[in-house]
């Protein structure tokens, strides 16, 4: 299957997807970000759909268009969320049954949304865990693939928790994209 990321951040994510052997075919991401070096270190183009508006302005289905566009002039069959801040309207999820997949920093359904390791900490839970799913409109929410819990130790911050958490992300997201495009999942 042709592989689509969508990235944000320092895309470690992306970098893990990359060098576990899985053929990228294009990133997109939301704004400048490392991810696109990572991308092109890689050799896999990277288009830039940079949100105009981080505010009430934002028009969430233009934007969703533009970068359903992206992903499809490279004929994209499977989307790999990592780490994307932006949560595309419900147009992206039909134009991609159940072929949009995400990796979440929890242990889903608990501690949904982006401040799920801040909010892990201070609710001080003892276990939490990285959740594999396929993303439906409805955010964090859509059907597991895989998880792996990951402790909370003493003295950790949210940076430290999160490192962790990715390091266990940056092995079970590429193994299960593998698992799930040979039909073995869920
Ligand atoms: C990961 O923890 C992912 O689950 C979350 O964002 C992080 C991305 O990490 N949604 P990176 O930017 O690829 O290092």
């Amino acid at each position: 299957m042709r592989l689509g990321v969508l990235a944000s951040g320092t895309g470690t994510i992306l970098r893990s997807i990359v060098d576990s052997g899985l053929a990228v075919t294009v990133v997109v991401v939301d704004r400048p970000c490392r991810a696109t070096d990572v991308a092109q270190a890689a050799g896999v183009p990277a288009v830039l759909v940079e949100r105009a508006s981080f505010g009430a302005a934002f028009d969430r289905e233009t934007y969703t268009k533009q970068v359903l566009t992206a992903l499809l002039e490279h004929r994209v069959e499977l989307v790999a969320i990592a780490g994307f801040g932006t949560i595309l309207a419900a147009s992206f999820f039909d134009a991609f049954p159940d072929r949009v997949l995400n990796t979440h920093p929890s242990l889903l359904p608990a501690f949904k949304g982006w401040h799920a390791v801040e909010e892990a900490l201070a609710a001080g839970v003892k276990v939490t865990g990285t959740t594999v799913h396929i993303a439906t409109a409805d955010v964090d929410a859509g059907p597991i693939l895989a998880q792996e819990a990951v402790p909370v130790l003493p003295g950790d911050d949210a940076a430290t928790l999160h490192e962790r958490i990715k390091a266990v992300e940056r092995r079970l997201y590429p193994e299960t994209i593998v698992r799930f495009a040979r039909g073995e999942l869920p």
